[in-house]
């Protein structure tokens, strides 16, 4: 896009009444406020928004960095800024969360309710022995439970990690061991589609693989009543107990620094990878840009289709919009069950006034409502929205444009939000009452954030220009290290040719005219689909673990129309290289060794063999060039170094 189209396609930011950012001018006054003084700006942000126990003295301290540190003496508890200090303040009536089930059964909890219910759930994990700094693993549907468990585990001060439900066993026991939890929480099964999963039995597995000896106990929410193994020792129904359990529970008042959540992550080596973030300056963050980024007002229903085994289900499910005393809704399902309606009906049925989505999702429902009128947006009344959101993966602008006029009735401000598992919150974003926007752009750092776009030395780049993006400024939401690798947190993030910037691993780019930032995509070997991240490494060490079949393997992403990144492998065998069915049954039986290494997000779609890797005289993997044939385009590098040119030919035929 030229600069001077970009200029042409700015769309009027949102005339809102009231809105928490009016304009650019107010926006910009913000950036001159955090400019003039980083420290002083977020102070009074944390003093606005967040309830202190005992205030602190000092906001950044960087005496140790990059292990920055923010509002470190005053102490808080999470869930009594979630919860408590809402029905303090006369909100007990509210509703705070509205849950759909699969099948449609709608549940309402007002915020009294789920103070009670997450101050027996707090009673039932101390009384299991659970205490201050204990690591508890989440493995559990989505379910007015699973944000019950969060904020019970955030208020005995128990860091919790919750794991996807679509990983394996393998993957859940890695995070287990590696997180040293004494508790795992799991519901018998979860229900998506229509159909039971597994839950509980896969948590059986992973402990039967050994390392998990740190796990006193399994809880198990009744979600399904499917049939499960008991193992007696440790099982414990999660209603069992909670049933006795008093409804008030005394908050424990940690420090700011305190470990809110470890959440594990792919990055572009070795195991994934856990992000450790902290209380007071995380749960800033999560309350103030939900506040910003969505402009939410009292009266908002407000929905975040993500998953909380995912960041975005942490700060803008269980955290953000509670911490705001907002209503939300939180959805079991997915969006194409019982049809690709579901996700229009539910905005019409619960009058959805926020709607937070990620780019795949659109692009499914995109095909699904062209291919079938009844499931097109159109049959609903959307009249409820006001505010459209996106994120996880660069959004194009055709799915923009389809959003913005079918879901958003041409009225409602699209935010495109950039921001990473590591950032903790929002990061580059349009503020809805401030910002013009132009489709496929995340516009412009959120107030406080010194994004900024440089070269491999760390030096600026001029505007027009690509580069690297980084942020050269602590913030309150960031990582604060690795669990149990403050080296890895180091070189990760904190290369030390960038000048102590925090390295986002994606490139980006910066309008000539606007500065509008545009998101170009991952630096480093992290690939993602549907939203989803992983790491080209992971992959590969699922495929060569197949050591009955598989000699070696290398993993690029290749542009896919719905997914953003579709998986693309290429593998040599031990055997001969394997043609027609025989190719297209072992490339089956590949994947289901991945699904169950990993999960089955991180099956590849292509599977290609061949009798060698195109490979340098010096024995690299010539990745560029995979990437190319992946793709399917005319090689235009040079391969006068490759051994095997003819291996290219091999790689071209997928199965
Ligand atoms: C990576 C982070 C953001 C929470 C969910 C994903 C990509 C994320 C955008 C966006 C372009 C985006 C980046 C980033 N990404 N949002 N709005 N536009 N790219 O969190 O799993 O930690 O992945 O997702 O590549 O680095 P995550």
């Amino acid at each position: 896009m030229s600069t001077n189209d970009a200029k042409n396609r700015l769309i009027p930011a949102a005339d809102i009444r009231d809105a928490h950012v009016p304009g650019m001018s107010a926006y910009n006054e913000l950036v001159a406020q955090a400019d003039a003084n980083h420290d002083a700006y977020w102070s009074r942000l944390a003093r606005e928004f967040l309830s202190w126990r005992t205030p602190f003295t000092k906001g950044l301290d960087e005496s140790q960095a990059p292990f920055f540190k923010w509002f470190e003496d005053g102490t808080l508890n999470v869930s009594y800024n979630c919860l408590d200090r809402h029905v303090e303040n006369g909100l007990g009536d509210k509703t705070a969360i509205i849950f759909e089930a699969d099948d449609g059964q709608v549940t309402r909890i007002n915020y009294r309710e789920l103070l009670a219910r997450t101050c027996r759930m707090a009673n039932a994990l101390k009384a299991r022995g659970v205490k201050k700094g204990d690591r508890v693993v989440l493995y559990m549907s989505m379910s007015i439970e699973g944000v019950v468990v969060m904020q019970a585990c955030a208020r005995i001060g128990a860091t919790h990690s919750v794991v996807f439900g679509g990983f394996s066993a393998q993957s859940l026991r890695d995070r287990i061991q590696d997180a040293g939890a004494v508790m795992v929480v799991t519901a018998d099964e979860q229900v998506r589609g229509g159909k039971p999963l597994p839950l509980k039995a896969v948590v059986d597995d992973a402990i039967a693989m050994g390392g998990c000896e740190s796990v006193a106990n399994v809880l198990v929410y009744r979600r399904s009543g499917g049939a499960i193994h008991w193992h007696a020792a440790r099982d414990r129904w999660l209603h069992e107990e909670m049933q006795d359990q008093p409804e008030t529970c005394e908050p424990e008042w940690v420090g700011a620094e305190h470990p809110l959540f470890v959440l594990y992550t792919s990055g572009s080596t070795g195991k994934p990878k856990g992000v450790q973030h902290s209380s007071g300056g995380y749960l800033l963050h999560a309350a103030l840009t939900t506040q910003w980024t969505f402009d939410l007002k009292p009266n908002d229903v407000f929905w975040c289709t993500a998953d909380i085994g995912w960041v975005t289900g942490h700060t803008y499910i269980t955290y953000g919009p509670l911490a705001l005393g907002a209503t939300e809704v939180v959805f079991e399902g997915v969006p194409t069950f019982p049809d690709a309606g579901r996700f229009w009906k539910m905005i019409q049925d619960h009058k959805v006034s926020i709607f937070y989505t990620a780019p795949t999702a659109i692009r499914s429902l995109i095909k699904a409502a062209e291919s079938n009128e009844s499931v097109h947006p159109r049959r609903y009344d959307l009249s409820s929205l006001r505010i459209l959101g996106s994120v996880g993966e660069p959004i194009n602008p055709a799915a923009w444009e389809w959003y913005h006029e079918h879901i958003g009735g041409g009225r409602c401000p699209i935010v495109d939000t950039f921001w990473q598992t590591e950032t903790g919150g929002h990061m580059i974003t349009p503020l809805p009452g401030a910002t013009p926007l132009v489709p496929g752009s995340c516009t412009l750092p959120f107030p406080g954030i010194a994004a900024a776009i440089v070269d491999e030395m760390g030096g600026d780049v001029p505007n027009g220009q690509g580069g690297i993006l980084v942020v050269k400024k602590p913030w309150p939401s960031m990582i604060r290290t690795i669990w149990g690798d403050p080296e890895r947190f180091k070189s990760s993030y904190f290369p030390p040719e960038l000048k102590g910037y925090y390295l986002a691993g994606d490139g980006a780019i910066r309008d000539a005219q606007t500065g509008y930032f545009t998101i170009t995509g991952r630096i480093d070997d992290v690939l993602n689909v549907s939203g989803h991240r992983m790491g080209t490494m992971e992959i590969e060490s699922a495929l060569v673990s197949c050591t009955a079949l598989v000699a070696e393997a290398a993993v690029v992403g290749r542009p896919d129309e719905t997914t953003g990144e579709a998986i693309c492998a290429f593998v040599v065998l031990k055997g001969p290289r394997p043609r027609g069915d025989e190719a297209k049954k072992i490339a089956t039986e590949l994947r289901n060794w991945v699904a169950k290494e990993i999960g089955p997000i991180a099956k590849p779609k292509d599977i290609r063999f061949g009798d060698n890797l195109p490979k340098t005289r010096s024995g690299k993997i010539m990745r560029r060039l995979l990437r190319a044939v992946a793709k399917g385009e005319a090689i235009t590098q040079d391969i006068s170094t490759l051994e095997n040119p003819a291996v290219l030919e091999q790689l071209a035929q997928s199965n």
